[in-house]
Formats: C-alpha cells, structure tokens, sequence
C-alpha cells in the first residue's frame, strides 16, 4: 500500500457536519391540508427565506415549502462568502454584455452584501459576519494574464481592486487581484435568525412538502407530493434546480457543477481575508470559528456532476493542497455541494415564462448564492410590490439567445444527448461478487446493466442506472456513496432514493435476489 492509499483510506472517516447541530430549531410540521396565502415559496434556501423575511416584514402573509429539513439539505456550509468577486468574471461580461449591464452585476451582489450586513446589524444575529477581503489570485502566467485583464476590467467599471504580487501563505503566486471589504458568515445561524422573524410574523414553514407541480392562472396553485395544495398570488420557485419549468426550458440551459470542502485545523495560523485561485483546478481558502477554535476551509476541484471520476481523490487533492500550505492538524469536516451554471454565468431571476408575472424563479447561482440569493429575494419583493428594480433586465430568464448563450445551448445539449446513450450499450466487466465491502459501481447482472453498492457488512444495494429524471445514465460517487446524474445534476443515494432533483423519483431499487432471478427479457434496453 503506498502513502497516497492511506491518505485516501482516512477520507471517508472525516464526518459530514451536523447542519442542523450549529442551531437551535423548532422542526415544522409537513403540509397536510390545503392553504391560500399571499406567496407561496418553494425551497427554504437562502432565496427562499430571504424572500419571506421580506415580504412577511411588508405585512404579506407567507407559506415556505421545503421538501427536507429546513437549513439541513446539501447546501450546508459553516461558512459562506458575500462577496462581488465571483472569480474571473467582470472582464468577460464587458465583452459579452457592455459595460453598464457588467456594472450592474458588480452593484446587484453589493447591494445584496450590505443588506445582510445591515439585517445582521438591525436584528443583531450572531452569525460570525465579518468584513474580508476577497482574493483572487493566479499561480500561472496564463492566468495572470487574464487577472490583469480582470484589472483592467474593474478600472474600466468603477470596481475599487488593488493588484498585489504575493499572498500572505505560502503559495508562489504571479499575481492577485483585491476586492477589499467584501465579507463572510454562517449562513445557517443567519437564516435560523431569519426564520424565527419570519415566524413571529405569522409566516408559515412546511418541512418534509416536496412541491411537484404548478396549476396556473390568475391564482396559481403548488401542488405537493402527498396532494396537498397551497395557493397564493404568487408563486416563488427557489428551489435550486427548477421543481417546475413552465415553458422555461432550464433543464437545458443550465449544467450542474460539484466542488468539495474540507474543513481543518491547521498547524500555521490563517492570515485572515478569502482568497480563489484563478488556476484550475479552483482552490478556494476562508476560515470559520467552531467552538472557539478557528478552522481553515479549504475548497475546490470542482468538476461537471457525474464526470469527477474518482471522487475520494478530490478530497485527497484538497488534503494534500491544506498540509503543503498550512500544515493540517486535523480534518474536522469535509463535504461537498452542488451548484447550477447558467449558460452566460448570470443567474436566472425574474418571470418563469415571458409573460407569467405569478410564477418567479430564481436559480443558477454558480457558486456565489449568498449574494445573487439575496439580491434574487430583494427583486422579487419589488416585483410583488410593483416596484421598479434596476436588476430586472439584467436577471431576466428570458434572455435566452444573448451571446454567449446559444453557443453553449448547442454545447450544452449535445452533452446531454451523448449522456443519454453513452453507456446504455456498455456492459461492464464487474459483476456483483467483484466488489469489495464499501465499493460501489456500475456491474453486469446477467447480461443486464446495473448500478450496486455493497456496505461496510457485506450486504448490497442495487439499482437501475436510468436517471428518472429523463434518463441519462447515473455514474457512482465514491466519495460521498451516491449516483450522480451527469446530465442535469440529480444525485440519488446509494439506496435510490432522491438527494437532490431535478429527478423527483428514486431509481428502481432491486433486491439482492435479482442476481439469482435476472432473465434476458428482464432487458429495458
Ligand atoms: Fe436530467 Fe438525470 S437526466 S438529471
């Protein structure tokens, strides 16, 4: 066994954290009858609760729905950054937008930063909130190059950016780029805060509802898993990937991206700030406080969902990065989160359809939720409340052909397209007695393809490798035992069961038995 398999046989012993353990909070009833409120707002994320705060603070009467637990789904973190540095971006949206629209962007996620710092001030959450300069920075001469043209971008736009040639850590950079005053927090202990304003208000929470549809008209209608039905004016989508798409299409106009985390203590003391590398693969540097003691977050090596390969060398690439920068005393969480791109990098918010102003959606973050989840919550007040909001246009979901986006419409779907066939044909080498305790893939049971993992006892899980949701091929995570959907992102556990959508049914689930029972007209394919 050489070092580097004994580094990766340590990983799965790292814990997921506890979401729910860093907060006090009530658990909510499921909805199990029918309701009519003024909005309806499916998804407690960031958008989601955000949205209720405000509007239930405009006197609206408010209903959330989340199909989970409230704050303990897979979009968990300790800490989170708000801040307008969403990587390389500004020079590139010059280019493809103009100035004005690329300006707009920078002052949609400020203005989301300074709400939350003021909500913080105002409510006084204690949700470790503190200013922070964000980084970025580049190791390469490539990407240098594009980090002085990023430079030259900000100049060009009003964006106050400070270039440097070294970082306080030991990382040889070429050079790095400041966006000074930008911030982070624990998201969960801030929207913990956010709930119980929200209910004090008389707004309601639905936990365990998973929304499945919508009936329009002048008063649409969510309809849940279980068939209850909860009314309102208007309808908020905030649920990560689109629970329903209307005419919108974002199936096809958006890919999903995994990236990890591993949160240590370290032996060198964190020099404070926020700091992204321009060089792939990403690495991404913060730190958090728990229980008194400082932790280093060190994220990154993110990849399109279901193509990350072996996914416990993602994490060892992270655990090797932390020892060579701070030294790691201790791994004390790792985790890893799914985000949705859009195809030109600017979030989807605003009318589901052109013309559908009831139903808004919100989605396709990338990775800066806080901030474009914020300023989403805060157009779609103005927008309840009919007032005018500058961002509208630039957020609008119906600006579907601006360059570059039927480019990467084209890309996008010849992906999927070659994901719905690859593999169907395949029949894998592994059968079911190749797996070891703890291993999962895709094996041959009888001349038919199946998805299988067998638990630390021995005993096996199998599953149909068809996504439910329109049936590309599921491929295994072995670092966090689900099957991931490259086409749009769905995970399902190793069970079958649904982690995250667009998919809303499991996989089929498959005794142990089939091995034996299998017969050749068993074959859907
Ligand atoms: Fe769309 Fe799997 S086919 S998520």
């Amino acid at each position: 066994m050489t070092d580097n398999d004994q580094e990766s046989e340590t990983l799965p012993q790292v814990p997921e954290p506890n979401w729910r353990g860093f907060i006090d909070l009530p658990d909510f009833p499921s909805l199990d009858k029918d309701i009519h409120v003024d909005v309806v707002i499916v998804g407690g994320g960031i958008t989601g609760i955000t949205s209720a705060y405000l509007l239930a603070k405009e006197g609206l009467k408010v209903a959330v729905l989340e199909a989970g637990k409230l704050l303990d789904g897979p979009r968990g973190t300790i800490t989170a950054k708000i801040t307008a540095q969403h990587e390389l971006i500004y020079d590139e949206l010059i280019r493809h937008f103009g100035k004005s629209k690329a300006r707009l962007y920078y002052e949609a996620n400020i203005e989301a930063l300074n709400f939350i710092k003021k909500t913080v001030e105002q409510h006084q959450i204690h949700c470790d909130f503190s200013l922070q300069d964000a980084c970025i920075y580049a190791a390469t001469d490539h990407y240098a190059r594009r980090i002085e043209k990023e430079a030259e971008a900000y100049e060009n736009i009003g964006i106050d950016g400070t270039l440097i040639n070294t970082v306080p850590f030991e990382i040889d950079i070429k050079n790095g780029l400041i966006m000074k005053n930008q911030a982070q927090f624990h998201p969960i202990k801030y929207l913990a805060h956010l709930i119980e304003i929200i209910t004090e208000k008389g707004g309601l929470f639905f936990e365990n509802t998973t929304a499945v549809n919508i009936e329009t008209g002048k008063q649409p209608t969510v309809l849940t898993r279980e068939g209850r039905r909860a009314t309102g004016s208007h309808v908020l989508a905030c649920s990560h990937f689109p629970f329903y798409e209307g005419l919108g299409f974002y199936s096809t106009r958006m890919y999903a991206v995994r990236s990890y985390v591993l949160a240590a203590k370290t032996k060198k003391a964190y020099p404070g700030g926020m700091y992204i590398s321009a060089d792939q693969p990403t690495r991404s540097l913060c730190s958090a406080t728990i229980n008194g003691e400082e932790i280093v977050l060190i994220g990154g090596q993110s990849h399109k969902v279901g193509q990350g390969k072996n996914t416990l060398e993602h994490y060892k690439a992270l655990e090797i990065f932390g020892q060579q920068v701070f030294g790691l005393d201790k791994m004390v969480y790792r985790w890893s989160a799914q985000d949705l791109t859009t195809l030109d990098k600017i979030p989807y918010i605003g009318e589901i359809t052109s013309g559908q102003p009831n139903i808004l959606i919100a989605t396709g973050y990338r990775n800066w939720g806080m901030s474009n989840g914020t300023a989403a919550a805060l157009l779609f007040r103005d927008t309840i409340l009919n007032k005018k909001n500058v961002y509208q246009d630039l957020y609008t979901p119906s600006r579907f052909f601006a360059h570059p986006s039927l480019k990467n419409f084209l890309v996008e779907n010849a992906s999927v397209a070659a994901h719905l066939i690859k593999g169907k044909l395949d029949l894998p080498a592994k059968s079911a007695e190749d797996l070891s305790n703890g291993e999962g893939a895709v094996i041959t049971v009888k001349g038919h393809r199946k998805g299988a993992y067998k638990d630390e006892e021995g005993k096996l899980y199998i599953v149909d490798t068809t996504c439910t949701h329109i049936g590309c091929e599921v491929e295994w995570n072995n670092g966090d035992l689900t099957w991931d959907c490259p086409c749009h992102g769905s995970r399902f556990s190793y069970t079958g069961e649904v982690m995250e959508g667009p998919a809303e049914k499991p996989l089929q689930q498959y005794d142990h038995r089939i091995l034996d029972n299998l017969t050749s007209e068993d074959s859907g394919y």
